[in-house]
Order: structure tokens, then C-alpha cells, then sequence
């Protein structure tokens, strides 16, 4: 008998016709998200689950598939989704898919910073306002980017492939995270390993690039953020609760803080209150790697790890 394969939202074309060679492929079409109870029903008997970040996989859910199910494959890096201790207990593979999201992501966090500093989507809504009367000589000032100084916190890949871009745009370097980069990465890439505390006070712009653990959330809190230069901008591709978002606000709308370039939210999809009012953010919809070469990268990734595990191979991206 064919292995049954559930996939929770439609992705890009491509990537599932190598399962559908070998497997039933079942996917939920439509773009309304399914619910916990919705997914619980409709993942029972299945062999591999193919899910996004937007879908909860606890024991609750696993439970609910079956002990003939062998894998869930994430269809993102972040997998703040999965309770990993469940699937590790239950003896079923847990997978995501780093390294093809790099670039794309480095590269909407490296526009975010642009657009917040620049002030780009205020200069285009005020032009699509009819409100551009001419040149100004004080009109929508910004931040300069060249010979300030990033602070990178999390310098995985994505990390690293945001100095890389940083660098070229003549800006200083700092990163933080748990141990610093091995051998001579840190030297290539011009960074400086600094703890947590001197990254927020010494930086002009700080871009999040860790991921979502316990240790991570609300690792910006208010003292944190008290700690950052008024002019400072905050950018975050990374996961929205990573930040205190209700706190961000306050010190956005008090100037303790000159702007944010978000990509991810702390409730997402709901934005803190007070948040998309504010003239000092760029707010984007969680569009990181949305590009059509990551995603059907990340299709194939998802689908490789899939096929190993329905043929018993450990799959080759096992969290
Ligand atoms: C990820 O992969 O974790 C991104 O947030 C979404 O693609």
C-alpha cells in the first residue's frame, strides 16, 4: 500500500510531484489555516506530515496521526512550531529546512533595515497621498547607514549573510550569541564578538537572527531596550516573540527608540495595539523567504526529508 502523506496548506508547484510518484498525497487546498481540532482529524492514519510554522504540532496531534506516523517535515528554518521532546518520545523524525532560506531572508532584513532608516514607505505613501510637492530641504530626513555600527544577535547563516551584506555598505560589525563563531569566520566577515549588554548600547542598528527557544523569548524586554541609543532601529526577521512587542511600542511612540523594520510579529498574525500607527516602522507580513526559488528550495527540502523517512533513512535534515 501507498504511504499516505498529509500537506497543510498548498505550496509552490513542483515539489510534490516527486512524493505523489511515490506516495497518496493529500493536501488541504484553500487558504483559510486549518484549526488544532480540524488538523487533528484530518492528519489520523497519515504516514508523513508535511506542515508549515503556522500549524501547532504537540503530542496532542501526534497522538491523533497514529504510531505508523514516521516524520513531520516543516516547511521553514524556525520550527518553534514542533514539540520536539514529543516527537523525540514518540520515535517520530522532526525535520526543517536550513541553509536554502539565507540569502532571501538576509535580504528582506537588509531592506527592512534600508527602508526603516530611509524612510522609504513614508516617502511612498506621502507621494501616493499627492502630498510631494517638490524637493525639500528638511523633507523626511533619515539615518545614514555607511560607518555606523550592526549588531547582529544569532550569527547562524542568516547572521552571517546579513554582515556579508552589511559590510558592503561600509558598516561596523558586532554579534552576539551563545560562544563565538569558530576559527576565522568572525575575522572574514569583519565581526566583533561582544556580550548582549554592549550590543544594545553601542549599536546603531540591531537585526534579530537567533531562534525562538525558551531562552530566547522576550530576550528584549524593557530592560534591554532601555539599554539602546535613542536613535537606534530595530529589525526583526527572526520570530515575533523573540521581542517584547507592547513594550517596543511604548518606546517607539516615547522616541526612546527610532524605528523597527519588522518582518514577524509576537501574536502574529495580530500586531501589538498601537503598533501600525506608528510612522516610525516598516511592517512587513512575514515574507522573509518568500521568494519563488527559496520556496521550491524549501519544497525539495521538505519532500528529500519526507522520502528518507518513508524509506526508513534517517531524513537529512533530523532536528
Ligand atoms: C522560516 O523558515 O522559519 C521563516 O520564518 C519562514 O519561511
Amino acid at each position: 500500500m501507498r504511504p499516505t502523506v498529509f500537506v497543510t496548506r498548498p505550496i509552490i508547484q513542483g515539489p510534490l510531484d516527486r512524493l505523489a510518484a511515490v506516495a497518496e498525497v493529500q493536501v488541504h487546498e484553500g487558504d483559510e489555516l486549518l484549526g488544532p481540532d480540524e488538523l487533528r482529524a484530518r492528519v489520523a492514519g497519515i504516514d508523513a506530515l508535511f506542515c508549515h510554522l503556522t500549524d501547532r504540532i504537540d503530542d496532542a496531534l501526534l497522538e491523533a496521526a497514529g504510531p505508523q506516523l514516521r516524520i513531520v517535515a516543516n516547511y521553514a528554518v524556525g520550527y518553534n512550531n514542533i514539540d520536539l521532546e514529543a516527537c523525540r518520545r514518540r520515535g517520530v523524525a522532526a525535520t526543517n529546512t536550513p541553509g536554502v532560506l539565507t540569502e532571501s531572508t538576509a535580504d528582506i532584513a537588509f531592506a527592512l533595515l534600508l527602508a526603516t532608516a530611509r524612510r522609504l514607505v513614508e516617502g511612498d505613501r506621502m507621494v501616493r497621498a499627492g502630498q510631494f510637492d517638490g524637493w525639500g530641504p528638511q523633507m523626511l530626513l533619515g539615518h545614514e547607514i555607511a560607518g555606523k555600527t550592526l549588531g547582529i544577535i544569532g550569527c547562524g547563516r542568516i547572521g552571517q549573510a546579513m554582515a556579508r551584506r552589511a559590510r558592503g555598505f561600509g558598516m561596523s560589525l558586532l554579534y552576539t550569541q551563545r560562544r563565538p563563531l569558530d576559527g576565522d569566520l568572525g575575522r572574514e566577515l569583519g565581526l566583533s564578538y561582544v556580550d548582549l549588554d554592549t550590543l544594545l548600547a553601542q549599536s546603531d542598528f540591531i537585526s534579530l537572527h537567533c531562534p525562538l527557544t525558551p531562552e530566547t523569548h522576550h530576550l528584549l524586554g524593557r530592560a534591554q531596550l532601555a539599554r539602546l541609543k535613542p536613535e537606534a532601529i530595530l529589525i526583526n526577521t527572526a520570530r515575533g516573540p523573540v521581542v517584547d512587542e507592547k513594550v517596543l511600542v511604548e518606546f517607539l511612540q516615547g522616541k526612546r527608540l527610532a524605528g523597527a523594520g519588522f518582518d514577524v510579529y509576537e501574536e502574529e498574525p495580530r500586531l501589538a495595539p498601537g503598533l501600525a500607527e506608528l510612522d516610525n516602522v516598516v511592517l512587513l507580513p512575514h515574507i522573509g523567504s518568500a521568494t519563488f526559488e527559496t520556496r521550491r528550495r524549501m519544497g525539495e527540502m521538505v519532500v528529500d526529508n519526507i522520502l528518507a523517512a518513508l524509506q526508513g533513512l534517517r531524513p537529512p535534515n533530523a532536528l
